[in-house]
């Protein structure tokens, strides 16, 4: 146990004695009636791809779709070849449709996001949210907040070439582009796919999601829920536990999406079965003697625009009403009551990686607190972590989390080497660098009377072409000695992955990452 948390127990002894007893027995391990892990520092695995889809994770999950490259949230271009013009969303939205020359285009303006109706229909959004629509006089504009039938069209391919396409308009016509490059839906059936057709476009696809959102629409619900009900029970076992716990890791940390809370029917397109796997986790981590921190990876509406949580088209909605703060409260108090008794029950994350500026550091704030209040109706001892925003600075929530008031809290951070910021530099350089700029960070979040800390994700992966063994191996330890100062702890990301290096398991299965000592 370190200094830091030790001279944070004192002062919740002062503040809670009923808190800090439970603190106290947790940190030490010693207790009888209580938890059954082994308390801190944690030394975890993230259970990642498992309870929430990642589709880079284990790609084969999603081999059964049919059109798998046209999915929720693909980005699409479109090229009228007779004009050698992209279409285009004017001013990126609220306005026509056009066709514009390469000289004029603006890529941003020129990608359309799909939302996926079934393998063959779709609905297109702009860069400014809109969809795009087909009026009756058959001009397409892109002024349409939600998509209905109007802004419903279908993507027909070419047989020999699946990336010559058509595009039928909901009035049964094609769109084609004019000499004066406006965008019409008023083409006939008839088509000789020639480049000469102002009816046939190139598609280009940018841009592919395989998130939770993508995999069950992809799917559609009753195939989704055979496909995920194989995958929640093969890809995370019993043995899983028992390795987690023989090779000196002290805790899992498991993702899990809002429609979790709505098991067995939670809303379309999710499926429901998750809660019954993460059951099954928490039994095996009690007879394991591992602690469980769990995750919440995907908010309502999406607190970071990415697959990871379940976004739909890459969008950003989370917080930006306060019914969405409400629902995932009521998320957070649903797991913590379900889960309060069990002596595994090590800590509850509200929120995984929000996304600065789009989730604002006042909304976040104020979840947070209502998201404390949440886990406190339930159980005194639970650990409660806050991850800091991402593109925020990763002290940002010391003043709200830091001055009393809320004692067993945990800031979360992220530390990874392989932004595009470390793209040339050296294996030393890396080292460096995390010996450096993150020992620092990590000091400066970690005050006294402060909130715990923990780095919930990093990985033994970095741009280094050709590292050695050996050099990983030193990345490794360097890191489990940089972040083991944080008074919390660590969590590895991830447990299984196809990715060799992104997987603990294989990492420690082939000597790069010892944990027993
Ligand atoms: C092109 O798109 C970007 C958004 O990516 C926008 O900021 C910019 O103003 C656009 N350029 C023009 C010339 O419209
Ligand atoms: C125009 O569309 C083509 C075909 O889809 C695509 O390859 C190209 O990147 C697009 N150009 C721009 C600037 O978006
Ligand atoms: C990459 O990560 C480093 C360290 O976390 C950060 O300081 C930097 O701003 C990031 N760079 C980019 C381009 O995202
Ligand atoms: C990396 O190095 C190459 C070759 O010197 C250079 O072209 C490139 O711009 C560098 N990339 C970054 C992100 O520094
Ligand atoms: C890494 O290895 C590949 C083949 O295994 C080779 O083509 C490449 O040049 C190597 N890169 C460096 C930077 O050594």
């Amino acid at each position: 146990m370190t200094s830091g948390h030790g001279s944070s127990s004192r002062r919740l002894f002062l503040e809670r004695l009923w808190f800090v007893v439970a603190l106290c027995s947790l940190a030490h391990g010693k207790s009888t009636s209580g938890p059954s892990h082994p308390g801190l520092p944690v030394r975890a695995v993230s259970l990642g791809g498992w309870l929430v889809t990642e589709g880079w994770i284990l790609p084969s999950l999603f081999d059964g779709i049919p059109n798998k490259d046209l999915m929720d949230g693909s980005s699409l271009q479109f090229r009228s070849l007779a004009w050698n013009a992209n279409l285009t969303a004017e001013r990126g939205g609220g306005a026509a449709v056009v066709a514009v020359p390469d000289s004029q285009l603006n890529g941003s303006y020129a990608t359309f996001k799909v939302w996926r109706i079934d393998e063959t229909t779709f609905n297109f959004r702009v860069f400014n949210q809109q969809f795009i629509s087909v009026w009756r006089n058959g001009a397409v504009l892109a002024t349409a907040a939600t998509p209905g039938p109007a802004e419903t069209f279908q993507i027909v391919r070419n047989a020999g070439d699946k990336n010559r396409v058509r595009i039928r308009a909901p009035n049964g016509r094609f769109l084609q582009v004019k000499r004066d490059h406006s965008v019409t839906a008023d083409h006939g059936e008839s088509t000789s796919w020639g480049d000469d057709d102002p009816s046939v476009f190139a598609m280009t696809n940018v841009g592919d999601m395989h998130g939770e959102f993508q995999i069950c629409n992809g799917y559609g619900t009753g195939k989704a829920a055979a496909v995920l009900r194989n995958h929640w029970n093969t890809f995370i076992v019993e043995e899983d536990f028992e390795f987690i716990a023989s090779n000196g890791l002290n805790a899992v940390r498991i993702p899990v999406g809002w429609w979790i809370a709505s098991d067995p029917n939670p809303p379309a397109p999710y499926v429901g079965g998750s809660l019954d796997a993460l059951d099954k986790a928490f039994k095996w981590a009690e007879k394991y003697k591992l602690g469980v921190i769990i995750d919440l990876h995907a908010a309502p509406g999406s607190q970071n625009g990415y697959e990871h949580s379940a976004s739909r088209d890459g969008s950003q909605e989370w917080g930006t009403t306060d019914a969405s703060i409400a629902l995932t409260v009521q998320v957070i108090d649903f797991l913590a009551s379900r889960y309060a008794a069990s002596p595994s029950l090590l800590a509850m994350g509200l929120m995984n990686e929000p996304m600065a500026p789009g989730v604002t550091l006042d909304s976040l704030v104020r979840y947070y607190r209502a998201g404390y209040a949440a886990v406190r109706r339930h159980t005194p001892r639970a650990y409660v972590v806050m991850s800091s925003r991402l593109a925020g600075g990763s002290d940002e929530l010391l003043r709200f989390a830091g001055i009393g008031g809320l004692p067993g809290a945990v800031i979360d951070v992220h530390y990874y080497v392989f932004n595009s910021s470390f793209t040339n530099l050296t294996a030393q350089q890396n080292i460096d660098f995390i010996k450096t700029n993150y020992a620092a960070d990590l000091r400066g979040l970690t005050r006294q009377n402060g909130p715990l800390s923990f780095v919930g994700e990093w990985v033994a992966v970095w741009n280094v072409p050709n590292a050695t063994k050996a050099e990983y191996q030193r990345l490794a330890q360097v890191q489990m000695e940089v972040y083991g100062q944080a008074t919390f702890g660590w969590a590895y990301w991830t447990l299984k992955n196809v990715n060799n290096y992104w997987s603990l398991e294989w990492m420690i299965k082939n000597g790069y990452i010892s944990l027993k000592h």
